[in-house]
């Protein structure tokens, strides 16, 4: 690991290490996905809680994965359709505390946790933080197979950049746990995010984007290399 990549996954540990704060015994968690929502499961395992009296709700296979290896309870959102408490990591957080998320492709699943949950916990390293979404990353945007090229007509004819996601390890698009595909989608001006998400969602076929309004978010914990901000909605 370069110096860099050592300092960031410090930055993720701590951030992660921080969100445990809100975690109280007997909690129904939601699990986000990604490397810094890994750091949290870990610390969660070896923490003091009665992990076993904690029913954790992920967001992807790679995450109930993740929660398995660290012999956490799983449950399913059927069970559990109230959730105390999700944390999740971000792609990008702006200074209003919008967020875009899906650069794992777990968008669908962490958009249904994070709006299931009474709480939303967004732990970041300071890397994520931007003034504006516009032009900082893609929305992705998760679309059924069948309507990939009428959605990237809409998106472009709402000024994005729409490009299909290609896997890295196997031929052809990423399919996610959905099984649908990913149009990762530039877009220079995003000047009401609120607004935004819903028209992305209106299209036929997109079943969601990573568009993460801050009417959803309840705080952001942002750690830099020299201390934690925990960032509440004004
Ligand atoms: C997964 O689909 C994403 O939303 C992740 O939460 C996001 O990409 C953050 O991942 P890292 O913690 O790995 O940066």
């Amino acid at each position: 690991m370069t110096g860099n990549k050592k300092a960031i996954q410090e930055m993720k540990r701590k951030a992660a290490k921080e969100a445990l704060k809100f975690v109280k015994d007997r909690m129904v968690l939601g699990i986000g996905s990604g490397s810094t929502v890994r750091e949290f499961i870990k610390l969660l395992g070896t923490s003091d809680f009665d992990t076993q009296e904690i029913v954790c709700i992920p967001s992807s296979l790679d995450t109930e994965n993740m929660l398995i290896e660290n012999n956490m309870v799983v449950g399913t959102l059927n069970q559990y359709p109230v959730i105390d408490l999700t944390v999740d990591g971000a792609d990008r957080v702006d200074k209003d505390l919008n967020v875009i998320k899906g650069g794992g492709g777990a968008l669908l699943r962490e958009k249904i946790i994070a709006a299931a949950a009474k709480d939303l916990v967004i732990i970041v390293d300071e890397s994520k933080m931007v003034d504006e979404l516009g032009g900082s990353f893609p929305i992705p945007v998760e679309v059924i197979p069948h309507a990939k090229e009428f959605v990237k007509k809409k998106l472009l004819a709402l000024q994005g950049e729409p490009e299909l996601r290609i896997a890295s390890d196997k031929l052809g698009p990423t399919v996610t746990d959905n099984g649908n595909v990913i149009l990762d989608t530039d877009f220079k001006i995003i000047s009401n995010p609120t607004i935004f998400e819903g028209i992305l969602n209106n299209i036929p076929g997109v079943m969601e984007n990573g568009l993460f309004p801050n009417y959803i978010v309840s705080r952001v914990i942002v750690a830099t290399e020299k201390e934690i901000k925990v960032k509440e909605k004004t």
